[in-house]
């Protein structure tokens, strides 16, 4: 079976990485939709930038590849010729917008079925934002993502290495 992970991936974290291994473990082949119009205000990484970190993290996992979209995802899911859309669940106040997202995928696709995965413990505080948040504040994020992104990050941000506290 083939899937689709889609999201924002502004930047991808600890949390995305996990979903994406234990996705492609079951899967035959699994494609990361990187999005690209977001209606979010401005993302901090370029669409190019999000690919290739992505890519990156990646690269030691030969049935995933990492392609961009735009428009609804349930017409990539049928360019793509996939059968799922996987999507990760950190914690209960996930499921509202989760599962309505899966219905109205559901209803513009009979052939899109959403699989819902549980985020590993570890990781259920994480997303993009509150990474970005953090490091803005000057806070430690090397166990919320990988080295490559915190160094890109870090250098979006303006600072290469940890701001000491007092
Ligand atoms: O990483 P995110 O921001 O949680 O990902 C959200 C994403 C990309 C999965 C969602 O915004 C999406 O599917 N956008 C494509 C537009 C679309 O299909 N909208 C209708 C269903 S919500």
């Amino acid at each position: 079976m083939t899937a689709i992970y889609p999201g924002s991936f502004d930047p991808v974290t600890f949390g995305h990485i996990d979903i994406i291994n234990r996705s492609a473990k079951i899967m035959d082949e699994l494609i990361v939709g990187v999005l690209n119009n977001s209606n979010k205000i401005s993302p901090l990484f370029s669409l190019e930038e999000r690919i290739e970190m992505l890519k990156d993290v990646c690269a030691h996992l030969p049935n995933v590849r990492i392609e961009l979209f735009s428009g609804l995802l349930v017409d990539f899911v049928n360019k793509m010729g996939a059968q799922a859309i996987i999507r990760g669940l950190r914690a209960v106040t996930d499921f509202e917008t989760e599962f309505q997202m899966a219905q109205i995928n559901k209803s513009l696709n009979d052939n899109a079925e959403t699989l819902f995965m549980s985020t590993s413990p570890q990781f259920s505080y994480l997303s993009s934002s509150i990474v970005k948040e953090v490091a803005f504040l000057g806070g430690n994020v090397d166990s919320m993502i990988p080295d490559s992104v915190r160094f890109k990050l870090l250098g979006k941000i303006g600072r290469f290495g940890k701001v000491e506290k007092v």
